[in-house]
């Protein structure tokens, strides 16, 4: 039977991953967060030493990345990076930063796209990311484009890096965002952008239960789940 799929995109922090992961429970399908497999990437050039704004260097390193999901008990998606656990050192702010520069490369993103697509031949899913709508899966039977303002954005990441303990102030988070954002929408390989059958669903003033909200009416909806 054809799998269902739900393409949510938007920029960081507009709380993708929450949501997507409270819908996944819901209605029991799998989330796959790609903007971890990005991290990967960018952790393993580090690793290595290598420039992440190197396109050269990085694609030099592609052939030895071998990127696993898997997913625990309870449904949590865990990223192996050559057979390595690396689901918490992705999330560190170094990262962040590699993964958006290498995730402007075509020869990572073309390296990331089958498995990005096999995902939802094998799954019913929930995907989040960056060109989810628009490229990975343009026939998603939902699309939503998740967004909000930047300084809100940026307190939401603020907040849970603080709860992680990582030490950082809100106006580097912030600038992190739009350096990323801007990063993100700018490149000319998939950029973030909405796509034109997605709906667009701004949290800058409700809260996560509203949010949540809109979007299992929209899911309910549009896939008859
Ligand atoms: O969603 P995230 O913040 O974990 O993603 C990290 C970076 O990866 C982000 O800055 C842009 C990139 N990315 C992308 O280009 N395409 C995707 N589908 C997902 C993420």
């Amino acid at each position: 039977m054809e799998k269902k799929s739900i393409a949510i995109d938007g920029p960081a922090g507009a709380g993708k991953s929450t949501l997507a992961k409270m819908a996944a429970r819901h209605f029991g399908l799998i989330y796959v967060d790609t903007g971890a497999i990005y991290r990967c990437v960018g952790l393993f050039a580090l690793k290595n030493g290598a420039d992440t704004r190197d396109q050269q260097a990085v694609s030099a390193l592609l052939d030895q990345v071998q990127i696993e999901l898997k997913y625990d008990e309870q449904g949590v998606q865990r990223m192996i990076l050559n057979g390595e656990d690396v689901s918490e050192a992705i999330r560190m702010p170094e990262v962040s930063i590699a993964a958006s520069n290498v995730s402007a490369m075509p020869p990572v993103r073309a390296k990331l796209l089958s498995m990005q697509r096999d995902m939802a031949k094998r799954y019913n899913v929930i995907m989040d990311g960056r060109d989810i709508g628009t490229v990975v899966l343009p026939d998603a039977g939902l699309k939503i484009f998740l967004t909000a303002d930047a300084e809100k954005r940026a307190k939401r990441r603020y907040d849970e890096l603080q709860a992680k303990h990582v030490e950082t102030t809100y106006e580097d988070v912030l600038q992190d965002m739009r350096m990323r954002d801007k990063n993100d929408s700018s490149r000319a390989a998939a950029p973030l952008k909405q796509a034109e059958d997605a709906v667009l669903v701004d949290t800058s003033e409700i809260g996560l239960e509203e949010s949540f909200e809109r979007i299992r009416e929209l899911i309910s909806g549009r896939l008859g789940l």
